[in-house]
């Protein structure tokens, strides 16, 4: 297949660009490269005839066309976007442009192009969404398919926004769309300022590890190796029209993630006292959503993915891939807002 993937210079999407090549696709990697795009997420597959760059933000038409017209894939996998809920708190604009506006103008260019092609039925537009989208949940339940959307932050009603125009533009249009929904994911290439990136740079700078309120917000977490393999069997064998959850089916608060995180980094590198000595609860995001939770059972009966790792497992891939990785994640520290605490309201 030959894939348009926007957001490849991100940590999800350039999993997906890595995952792509090694199985033989050819990719397309489409990112505009704002401050959580690096092309060093993509190095491993720079030199693959079967890769391609370009630059371009996803809304601007004329552009999103002329990538189109040029390489002509037989799908889309639409993974940029806005993606930091603290960064959405204080500055929701660019979420409102990138997640609602560049969304439709992918679709717009999409259809168009399609349309041009003969409307052929194996063309597919995979949005990549989160489970965000459905608010947040109490002790019990999981999210599904079905769940009625509810989103709570500029992040993910911008991302609930694009979700809604997605299935218009295959209701109206008749346009070959798959959705997925994803939970937390984590793993080698995680921007440094989100959760986990951001506990395992504090524990090794010696400095003060924050938590959000008490710790008691759950999320399900998902190694994004994982995500990558499930996303490239939904765009490649998922029903179109439908929609489909990923998740782990690993949860944890993040007070036992963050722990847990600390008694690797114990082992691996150990310190002259324990890291959960660092561990300081500082005042909760406005809005936090309690809990995430969701069901993978569509995914699983109708397509066969399952994560290849649990989250003791992951987490420890992720800790030593970091720990490898010093001069990675040391170049992104000096990029705007990095280490700052962002979104307190
Ligand atoms: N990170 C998660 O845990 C998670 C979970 C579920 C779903 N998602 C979704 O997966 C997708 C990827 O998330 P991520 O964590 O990899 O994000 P990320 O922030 O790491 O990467 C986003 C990428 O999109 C690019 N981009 C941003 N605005 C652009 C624009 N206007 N034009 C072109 N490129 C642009 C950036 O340069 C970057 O390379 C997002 O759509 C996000 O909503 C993320």
């Amino acid at each position: 297949m030959k894939l348009l993937v926007t957001g490849g210079a991100g940590f999800i999407g350039s999993a997906v660009v890595r995952h792509a090549v090694r199985a033989g696709h050819s990719v397309v990697n489409l990112d505009k490269l704002t401050y959580a795009g690096s092309l060093t997420n993509v190095a491993e597959v720079a030199e693959s005839p079967l890769y391609a760059f370009e630059q371009a933000d996803i809304c601007d038409r004329a552009a999103v066309d002329a990538i189109f017209a040029a390489h002509r894939p037989d799908a889309v996998m639409h993974l940029a976007a806005e993606s930091h809920v603290d960064r959405s708190i204080d500055g929701p604009a660019a979420f409102i442009e990138t997640n609602i506006t560049g969304t439709y103008t992918m679709l717009e260019a999409a259809r168009t192009y399609w349309g041009a092609e003969g409307k052929p039925g194996a063309f597919r537009f995979h949005h990549i969404s989160t489970d965000e989208v459905f608010g947040s949940l109490g002790p019990k339940g999981m999210f599904t398919e079905d769940t009625a959307y509810d989103p709570r932050s500029p992040y993910s009603a911008s991302k609930a926004s694009s979700d809604h125009l997605v299935r218009a533009w295959h209701e109206t249009y008749g346009l070959p769309v798959v959705l997925t929904n994803c939970s937390n994911n984590y793993g080698p290439y995680h921007f440094p300022e989100k959760l986990i990136p951001v506990v395992i740079l504090k524990a090794l700078a010696g400095a003060p590890i924050p938590i959000y309120g008490k710790g008691d917000n759950i999320r399900d977490w998902l190694y994004v190796e994982d995500h990558a393999e499930a996303l490239l069997l939904a765009v490649e064998r998922g029903t179109v029209g439908r929609s489909y959850n990923i998740g782990g089916e690993n949860e944890a608060t993040n007070l036992e993630l963050v722990q847990k995180i600390c008694a690797i980094l114990d082992e691996k590198r150990p310190g002259n006292a324990p890291y959960s000595e660092q561990i300081t609860f500082v005042a909760d995001r406005p809005g936090h959503d309690q809990r995430y939770a969701i069901d993978p059972a569509r995914i699983r009966a109708e397509l066969g993915w399952r994560p290849s790792v649990t989250l003791d497992e992951g987490l420890e891939k992720t800790v030593q891939w970091f720990l490898d990785h010093e001069d990675w994640w040391r170049a992104l520290q000096d990029r705007d807002g990095v280490g700052k605490r962002l979104g307190s309201g």
